[in-house]
């Protein structure tokens, strides 16, 4: 089977509040697109790295002409972002499908463009505990922390044990057919991972790390800068 990437970037990052969508913020002087997009560039055995922006969005080029050059030949720029996740990522998956073509088979890897902390062994992981899986998988981490549900008033209501809960982090990686499938069933998923369980789809848990946290907040931006900013891009 073929390796491609779909990396949704049309969200407008309002839960940060900055005056640019998120992903165009900068770390050490590079996008957290251009972050997020490099250890998939790095991995040779991904065929084309799909990029999806929102309608208009001219900022996308920029972010991508400072990435090396060899690794621009595999990333392409479509600017079909729709309302929601989903519709981004589906609209990208149509748009590989049309070029170069996806068979069923193939392997999608779906990747928010607000993780930029990604490690190439974190994906290496990621392909080989799917290899020869009949639909995919993700990474995603074990909770940790005890978890509350808060009622009305900001008291506790419960205690939720942690015992099999994970949080899902990116890359998802899902076979082109059934994954095209599930989101065109399923518009109201938050991730690909959720369309395909409602498919009763097999979907397998890899251990992420926790420097693949998506950046949502100023907090979080803050916490990537410490992370990353002293690193070489
Ligand atoms: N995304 C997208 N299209 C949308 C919404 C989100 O491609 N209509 C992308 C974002 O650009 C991001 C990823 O999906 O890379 C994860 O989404 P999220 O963290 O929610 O980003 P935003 O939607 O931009 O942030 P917010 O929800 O705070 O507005
Ligand atoms: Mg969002």
């Amino acid at each position: 089977p073929r390796f491609f990437a779909v990396v949704p970037a049309a969200g407008v990052g309002a839960r940060l509040g900055a005056d640019v969508p998120k992903q165009y913020l900068e770390i050490a002087g590079t996008s957290l697109l251009a972050w997020s997009l490099r250890p998939l560039l790095r991995a040779a055995w991904i065929e084309q790295v799909l990029v999806v922006v929102a309608p208009g969005d001219e900022r996308a080029a920029r972010a991508c002409a400072a990435l090396a050059g060899g690794a621009r030949e595999r990333l392409r720029v479509v600017a079909v972002g729709g309302a929601t996740r989903r519709d981004s990522v589906l609209a990208g998956l149509l748009a590989l499908d049309r070029d170069p073509g996806c068979g069923g088979h193939d392997w999608v890897l779906v990747h928010d463009a607000a993780r930029p902390g990604l490690s190439d062994s974190a994906l290496a992981r990621l392909r080989d505990r799917l290899d020869g899986h009949p639909a995919g998988g993700l990474l995603a981490l074990p909770v940790a922390d005890t978890v509350k549900r808060a009622g009305a008033g900001g008291e506790v209501a419960a205690t939720v044990p942690r015992e099999g809960l994970w949080l899902a982090q990116t890359p998802q990686m899902f076979r082109f057919g059934p994954l095209r499938a599930a989101l065109e069933r399923h518009p109201e998923v938050t991730d690909e991972a959720a369309a395909m369980e409602a498919q009763r789809e097999p979907v397998l848990l890899v251990a992420g790390e926790r420097r693949n946290f998506k950046v949502t907040t100023r907090d979080d931006l803050d916490m990537m800068a410490a992370l990353l900013g002293d690193a070489r891009p």
